[in-house]
């Protein structure tokens, strides 16, 4: 975990999700070549040193990226001692040859869709998000030619929140091609973790919220980017407690799909085994499913539709209580989670997330946590993030920083994190507010 300095854009709740009928191809999955961050990167096109006043984009984009963008090191990280490491536990010859790692840390496409000026080495470069441009990189750059217009040649809609989230959590949670296995974690990759908004901001962002974006794109609060980010984490993490992974014939099924910290934070001896928010009917010893998302989702549904919030808790309880049961059970209960969670995306898009719903979500989610909703360290990591951007979102930055830096040290170790101090210091962030 990592504290962020957080960028302040005033932002305007005024949302349009392009709701467009079905999920557009990943930028990987389709079949425009991409012809490399070369052809983007040069100083009269992307490769300004200092933002440019005479466009509408601030065409240092590429500087922001090579500079300070993690994503232009991904491919150099595979060269690194601990990938070699990695590798060499997992009996693989090299990390930045193999594909289940290219796959996350490069744009790593079939050979005939790199066009000429393509290098693997450039890592998660442009057109792993922004898509193939093939058949928008002449167009592109005319005044008259829109965002709509980009993406109908094949431009990926990063501008739509929904899509941005599912691009992000390919790699950043993974999928059916591509996912970080417990055998990767145990070989000593990170464990992932996600939270849209926050991730957003430490990337940080190459395109600037002005007059003229506004125009042009839709712009999102934090609040609404944090929900429709947990929601696609959910969607992301029930599909999968759907597939292969739990359905395999192995003794376990996969341990990444499961709370890590269930399993590696506990001592025999503590005794401290408590229930928390969607255990509290599971029995002692059962072995949680991560569903960290799945609760900050149950936090939204509650701003958005009663009835679906208490059948998400319903479900989510039955979930918990099926890892304790048989596979198939998981499978079932996670079905009914994604329909109920998709019908959620959808009401959401036209709902206003204005300063009493953004109140209401930050009471509950300190008022749950001082009841111990979210005493597992990665309830406590995702409810940390989502309180901090709710905070600034309603402008109470000042009078908590204290008590949310705080926060911040007590999960940026999964394992000295504490409980009972974490209870203590909502506690005193709510006094703080009030
Ligand atoms: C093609 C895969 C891929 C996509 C798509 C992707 N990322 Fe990443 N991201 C990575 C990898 C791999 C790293 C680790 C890079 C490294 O340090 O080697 C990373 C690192 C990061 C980091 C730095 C984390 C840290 O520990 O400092 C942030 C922040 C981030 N990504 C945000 C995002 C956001 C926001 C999106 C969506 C707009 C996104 N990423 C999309 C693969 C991806
Ligand atoms: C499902 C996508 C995915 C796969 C597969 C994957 N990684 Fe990663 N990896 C990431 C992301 C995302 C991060 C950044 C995590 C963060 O900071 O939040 C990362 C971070 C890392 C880091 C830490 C980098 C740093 O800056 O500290 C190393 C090392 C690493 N990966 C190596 C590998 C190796 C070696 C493989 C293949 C065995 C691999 N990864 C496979 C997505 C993936
Ligand atoms: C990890 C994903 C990711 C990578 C890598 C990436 N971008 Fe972006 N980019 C985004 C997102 C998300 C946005 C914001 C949504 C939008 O405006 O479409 C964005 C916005 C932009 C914009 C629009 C700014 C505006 O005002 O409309 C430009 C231009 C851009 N990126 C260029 C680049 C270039 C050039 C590179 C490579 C040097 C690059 N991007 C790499 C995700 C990425
Ligand atoms: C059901 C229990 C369980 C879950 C859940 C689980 N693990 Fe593990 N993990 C294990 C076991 C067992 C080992 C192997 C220990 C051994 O070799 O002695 C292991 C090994 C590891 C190791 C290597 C530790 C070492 O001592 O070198 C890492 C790192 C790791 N797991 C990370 C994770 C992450 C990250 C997650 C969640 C995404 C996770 N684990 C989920 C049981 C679990």
């Amino acid at each position: 975990m990592f504290s962020k300095s957080y960028i302040l854009i005033g932002v305007l709740s005024l949302f349009l999700v392009a709701s467009v009928s079905g999920a557009p191809l990943l930028p990987y999955q389709s079949s425009e070549k991409h012809l490399g961050v070369a052809t983007c990167a040069s100083s009269v096109c992307h490769g300004s040193i200092q933002a440019n006043e005479n466009y509408k984009i601030a065409l240092n984009e590429y500087v922001i990226w090579s500079q300070r963008d993690r994503h232009a090191k991904a491919y150099e990280t595979l060269l690194s001692k601990d990938s070699k490491a990695i590798a060499a536990k997992l009996g693989l010859r090299n990390a930045h040859t193999a594909k289940i790692c290219l796959d996350c840390h490069a744009d790593n496409i079939p050979k005939e869709k790199r066009g000429k000026g393509f290098q693997l080495t450039d890592g998660v470069g442009c057109e792993a998000c922004h898509g193939g441009s093939e058949n928008w990189i002449d167009t592109h750059t005319n005044k008259e030619s829109s965002h709509l217009e980009n993406i109908k040649q094949g431009m990926y809609p990063t501008a739509n929140l929904v899509d941005r989230a599912a691009l992000c959590l390919s790699c950043h949670y993974g999928n059916d091609d591509k996912f970080a296995t417990h055998q990767i974690m145990g070989a000593g990759h990170p464990r992932l973790s996600f939270e849209l908004d926050t991730f957003q901001a430490l990337q940080p962002p190459h395109f600037q919220i002005d007059e003229d974006y506004r125009k042009r794109k839709p712009i999102a609060s934090h609040a609404k980017t944090w929900a429709f980010g947990q929601i696609a984490a959910a969607q992301s993490q029930l599909r999968m407690l759907q597939g292969p992974l739990i359905s395999q014939p192995l003794v376990f099924p996969e341990l990444a799909l499961f709370d890590c910290h269930s399993c590696h934070n506990n001592s025999m001896h503590k005794l401290d085994w408590q229930r928390r928010m969607n255990s509290v009917r599971i029995k002692p010893g059962t072995v949680p499913i991560a569903d960290g998302h799945l609760r900050m989702v149950i936090v939204i549904a509650h701003q958005v539709d009663r009835k679906i919030a208490r059948k998400l808790i319903e479900l989510s309880e039955a979930l918990q209580i099926a890892s304790g049961e048989n596979r198939s059970r998981i499978v079932a209960v996670s079905h009914q989670l994604l329909s109920i969670v998709e019908k959620l995306n959808h009401d959401l898009a036209a709902i206003e997330l204005g300063n009493s719903e953004k109140e209401q979500i930050l009471y509950n989610l300190i008022n749950m946590g001082i009841e111990g909703a979210f005493r597992d360290y990665i309830g406590a990591e995702q409810a940390v993030m989502a309180i901090e951007l709710i905070i600034i979102d309603m402008n109470k930055n000042e009078q908590s920083r204290r008590q949310i830096d705080d926060l911040y040290k007590q999960v940026e170790n999964d394992e000295t994190y504490q409980p009972a101090r974490f209870v203590d210091t909502l506690q005193k962030l709510k006094a703080a507010l009030n």
